[in-house]
């Protein structure tokens, strides 16, 4: 995929876009600088400079709740929420998920089993993480069509679909709504601990200092906005690219134990996150490049990950590939913190399409993706198996 973006890597791989009005980084050794590179802010969210000022005025509550989101913010505030989300959002809370994962895919298994076809990604993909996020959390699984609602929502505006109509209107009430559900919840907690994820957050304690309420909130806005779509995304993308490379399913359903590099390389080989975002915050030199203080820069991760200077046969899937140091998680003080979580979810769901659905086919090779620069998306998956 992406003949254009291969093509700007090879001749002008720092690329000023006057349409995006910004740089786009193509390749994978400048990408790894920038992200690891403290001349560049990851304080990004502001009201864009031609946005009108009574919908700067509406949208103000909005980005005051995703300014406290950690990945938008710099150190010291983000070493500070960072290290105090990482009490409550530990390996063994990741681990503890493990059966729930079995049971939530077993079920969605055996419901279609009988019917010789689904579509990955409305039958399957898409509940597993919105399931494990709500349970992890502590919220009630009745509530996760809601909760899917207000996060798709709030998408429009941070994944910038533009041509949306209403998308400010509607990713502010998507996103007020959760605040207003989250902060019952909350509060409930406070008075009544349970043994939860949202307990974790409100208990933690570093040094003495905590996370406030309203930090507290936008953090579970952000577990669940970047818990859902992304491991769908992962699992889809990852069964669509064995499904197409059918040799390497083989393979892994011979064995078993290759299913963590298999993991890493769908990450790599077409990752749900296709790019990162950065502000310069001073005038930066790169390669014969100048970047200006305050200039935009689009970090194209999948590009990066099929970079030939650091991957061998880079758009060749192995899933038994080594060293596979991709950027799909990102880099840097912001790697993914849910990466864990992403991993042990996408292992399990791939596991047991292989284990259940016997002789698993595409149904159509005439798959439509997302139109989205940010987020690598199937619009659908048919498969049928026997
Ligand atoms: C950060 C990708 C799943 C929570 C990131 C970043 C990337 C990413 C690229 C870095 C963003 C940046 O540097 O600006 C992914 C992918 C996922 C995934 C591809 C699935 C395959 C998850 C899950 C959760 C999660 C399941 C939580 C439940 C976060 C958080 C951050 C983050 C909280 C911010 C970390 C920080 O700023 O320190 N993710 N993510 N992600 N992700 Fe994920």
């Amino acid at each position: 995929p992406y003949p254009y973006f291969h093509q700007l890597r090879k001749e002008d791989p720092i690329y000023w876009n006057e349409r995006w009005n910004g740089w786009v980084f193509t390749r994978y050794h400048d990408i790894s600088k920038i992200l690891i590179d403290n001349r560049f802010t990851a304080e990004r969210i502001r009201p864009s400079k031609n946005m009108p000022e009574q919908m700067v005025l509406d949208m103000a509550s909005t980005y005051e709740i995703l300014s406290k989101w950690m990945v938008f913010n710099d150190p010291p505030n983000h070493t500070r929420i960072r290290m105090l989300v990482n009490k409550a959002f530990t390996p063994k809370a990741v681990e503890e998920m493990r059966p729930f994962m079995h049971e939530i895919t077993d079920y969605l298994l055996h419901h279609v089993q009988s019917k010789g076809k689904m579509d990955v990604i409305s039958d399957y993909a898409f509940l597993l993480p919105i399931l494990v996020i709500s349970k992890m959390l502590g919220l009630p699984d009745e509530d996760r069509d809601l909760l899917k609602q207000w996060s798709d929502d709030l998408l429009l505006l941070v994944f910038g679909a533009v041509k949306e109509t209403n998308r400010h209107e509607r990713a502010k009430n998507g996103l007020q709504q959760m605040v207003y559900y989250l902060e019952d919840v909350i509060q409930a907690r406070h008075k009544n601990p349970q043994n939860d994820l949202i307990t974790a957050l409100v208990t933690a304690k570093e040094k003495g200092d905590v996370l406030s309420m309203g930090e507290v909130i936008s953090t579970c806005t952000l577990l669940i906005f970047g818990g859902h779509e992304t491991t769908t995304n992962l699992i889809a993308n990852g069964l669509y690219s064995l499904l197409k490379n059918p040799a390497q399913l083989e393979k892994l359903r011979a064995n078993p134990s290759l299913i963590h590099s298999a993991i890493e390389e769908l990450i790599r080989y077409e990752g749900p996150s296709k790019a990162i975002m950065r502000i310069a915050k001073e005038d930066v030199e790169i390669a014969d490049k100048e970047i200006k203080k305050g200039q935009r820069v689009l970090l194209m991760q999948n590009i990066a990950n099929r970079d030939p200077e650091v991957f061998e046969y880079p758009d060749k899937l192995d899933i038994t590939r080594q060293s596979n140091h991709h950027l799909g998680f990102g880099k840097g003080i912001h790697y993914c913190l849910g990466a864990p979580l992403a991993r042990l979810e996408s292992t399990i769901a791939i596991n047991q399409v292989l284990k259940h659905l016997k002789n698993i086919q595409l149904e159509r090779t005439d798959l439509e993706w997302q139109p989205n620069i940010i987020s690598r998306a199937l619009k659908q998956l048919p498969v049928i198996f026997d």
